[in-house]
């Protein structure tokens, strides 16, 4: 690919020297788990979103379901979310044994559609779940006053929006319990899995710390005098944490986390200069700071494009199409086409571009001008 989606490779050696020194520190502590990466890693990555507390797990998807199963949220409670996101959210919801609740979203934003959500509430609701698609929060001013009004939690699936802001108020401070990825194409990528659960809310924060880690205190884990405290059980627990290697590659990628984000910003630009006259392209709501973790455009004859851009080299991609609910996992849900038009008609006709910190400005020129080109050839074709 002349341009491809991710360059993994190329981030590494940016930062190579402090990566392997991150660690080599790890491999000759002798403290491969539970040793203080992982609460170092906690207390930076909060400071840097103003948040209070920050429970990491090793996965988007743990994040979800342990903010969920910390909220007491089981069998017989139903949480509504979106059908156009990643499965993560979706089975996350299922694995607490809840049941998902499928709204549409708002043509301008692809996140929850507010008023759906209050229609959609019922004796058995619990929480609310929105996503915030691409980096572009959801409301999620409304969707708290929402909750609040009817005694529902918001978990909120971050995991495509770090750096994303509502007014001044950054992504994790603003509702229930925010959760982020750390999946390596994420905005803060680990060289493997990770994912955090961040909340304003000490208790529940100390639920989810314990849910993560076998339902234990972290003190009965640390090595007293080289030997383990005795084993003493009072409540059954996941095995889903953050890893000490993983925790010391965050924390030398989070100082990177904000120029990350305003590259993308920037890059955003470029190609919305380039392509608005020709091409629907996402544009942040207003009063809200839009990550771009993915940058989504779309049109009517986008396979027949697409061919173009793969022709020229150019990578693409289809990001969370078709939705979930037309999704075979998901049959035994009833919904068939017609049922999320608005999620239907974007997973018809979405176009994800490549951007990130691993492209020149060039680069984005270079996707814009064989986008307009491939819709050139499709339309005469
Ligand atoms: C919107 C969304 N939710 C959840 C997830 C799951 O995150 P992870 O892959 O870290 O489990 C992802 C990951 O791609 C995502 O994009």
């Amino acid at each position: 690919m002349a341009v491809a989606f991710y360059n993994h490779a190329l981030i590494y050696q940016r930062r190579k020297a402090d990566i392997d020194g991150a660690i080599m520190r790890v491999l000759s502590s002798g403290r491969p788990d539970w040793g203080p990466e992982v609460p170092a890693f906690e207390a930076e990555f909060g400071a840097s979103l103003g948040a209070a507390h920050v429970v990491t797990v090793n996965s988007g998807t743990a994040a979800l379901k342990i903010a969920l199963l910390a909220l007491g949220i089981g069998r017989g409670d139903e949480v509504i979310t979106v059908p156009n996101t990643d499965i993560g959210t979706v089975s996350a919801i299922h694995h607490t044994g809840a049941t998902s609740v499928f709204v549409d979203v708002d043509p301008e934003t692809l996140t929850i559609n507010v008023e759906q959500v209050r229609a959609a509430i019922s004796p058995r609701t619990r929480a609310i779940l929105p996503v915030d698609l691409y980096g572009q929060p959801a409301k999620l001013v409304e969707l708290m006053d929402l909750a609040r009004a009817k005694g529902l939690h918001v978990v909120e699936d971050a995991c495509l929006a770090l750096g994303a802001r509502i007014g001044e108020r950054m992504i994790g401070t603003l509702s229930d319990v925010t959760c982020f990825s750390f999946a390596p194409t994420k905005h803060l990528g680990s060289l493997g899995s990770g994912g955090a659960c961040v909340t304003s809310n000490a208790e529940l924060a100390g639920r989810m710390r314990k849910l993560s880690a076998y339902g234990q205190d972290r003190a009965r884990h640390v090595l007293i005098g080289g030997s383990p405290p005795p084993l003493h059980h009072e409540t059954e627990g996941l095995n889903e944490r953050m890893d000490e290697i993983q925790a010391a590659i965050l924390r030398v990628k989070l100082s990177d986390v904000a120029e990350s984000v305003a590259t993308r910003i920037r890059q955003a630009d470029i190609y919305q200069k380039h392509l608005s006259a020709k091409v629907e392209v996402p544009l942040a709501a207003s009063g809200t700071l839009h990550a771009f973790r993915n940058y989504v455009v779309h049109m009517d004859n986008r396979d027949a494009v697409r061919a173009g851009m793969t022709a020229r080299g150019l990578a693409t991609a289809l990001s969370y199409a078709p939705p979930l609910h037309l999704q075979p996992v998901y049959d035994f849900k009833g919904h068939r086409e017609g049922a999320f038009p608005v999620s239907e008609r974007s997973g018809q006709r979405l176009l994800g571009l490549p951007i990130g910190p691993h492209l020149s400005d060039a680069q984005i020129l270079e996707v814009a001008d064989g986008l307009l080109a491939s819709i050139e050839d499709a339309s005469v074709a």
